[in-house]
């Protein structure tokens, strides 16, 4: 998923300045530095205990890290040749303003590269997944790109090998900042309103709640990628085939474990 939606960056030259938007433990920086020379990339999370993991790898050492606000790039504009921003838009409380921070970063020709879910197609899916993060849909992402003012929009879908749904899963859509573009720095923004207590009560709940539904998707992946042993593969390069890691067969072993007391003490 990830090698497939990073062709859409178009990474034709290792010397690109290339920016990697919520990089986390820098999962999605590994797939950039197999094209593109470490010390070229800079990655930007607000959460220094993802970005910590991401220091540690081996082929992350040359990047620069920089915590920071995806809807508030501290650095000027027209900067990056390239932005990549993979599996964070969802968490962004104003999507927008992230696109248009992107448009804003990188140089004019430059393309910003955005992955992420898509609304689920069915309906419990979609409560689920819309009580614990944003899940847009694709017309939203299109939108966003037009009003940031990227052209040459791209678009292609991705899904896990592990998802066989009808619905789309994910996303990735690139656009271009137009070689003539211009762009205003120091553009004031509105203030955010102070909230009232009624609604941090509701913004607290909803995280508490959110969180919990959240958990849900784990076992539902896992539950998925177990089926898939079961199921016709098509012939897949052995790179591209997607393995759980020692964690996540742990934890499957865990669910199926507490399957199977919970039906041991209903069939007594
Ligand atoms: C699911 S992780 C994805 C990490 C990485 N891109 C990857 O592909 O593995 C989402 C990341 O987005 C970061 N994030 C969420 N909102 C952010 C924001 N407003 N500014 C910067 N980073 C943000 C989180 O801290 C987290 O590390």
């Amino acid at each position: 998923m990830r090698d497939e939606s990073l062709r859409l960056a178009h990474f034709d030259d290792a010397n690109l300045k290339v920016i990697d938007v919520g990089s986390g433990t820098g999962f999605t920086t590994q797939g950039i530095v197999r094209h593109i020379k470490s010390e070229h990339v800079t990655c930007l999370d607000q959460s220094p205990h993802q970005m910590k993991k991401a220091k540690q790898k081996q082929d992350l050492q040359g990047c620069q890290f920089i915590l920071g606000d995806a809807e508030n790039i501290p650095f000027s504009q027209n900067t990056f040749d390239r932005y990549v921003s993979a599996g964070s838009i969802e968490y962004w409380p104003d999507p927008q303003q992230g696109i248009n921070e992107a448009y804003r970063v990188i140089k004019p020709g430059g393309i910003a590269l955005m992955i992420g879910p898509l609304e689920p197609g069915n309906k419990l899916g979609r409560m689920i997944a819309n009580s614990w993060m944003l899940f847009p849909t694709m017309e939203q992402y299109q939108q966003w790109f037009q009003q940031a003012g990227f052209t040459d929009i791209e678009i292609k879908y991705i899904r896990p090998q592990w998802f066989h749904g009808k619905h789309e899963y994910g996303v990735a859509i690139a656009g271009k900042k137009s070689p003539d573009a211009i762009v205003h720095e120091n553009i004031v923004r509105p203030q955010p309103e102070k909230l009232t207590v009624g609604q941090r009560l509701k913004t607290f709940f909803r995280v508490v709640i959110g969180s919990l539904a959240g958990f849900i998707f784990i076992p539902v992946a896992l539950f998925g990628y177990f089926l898939n042993l079961f199921r016709k593969k098509e012939k897949l390069p052995g790179k591209y085939s997607e393995r759980l890691n020692g964690y996540q067969v742990m934890a499957l072993i865990f669910i199926f474990l507490v399957i199977g007391v919970i039906i041991y003490f209903l069939a007594r």
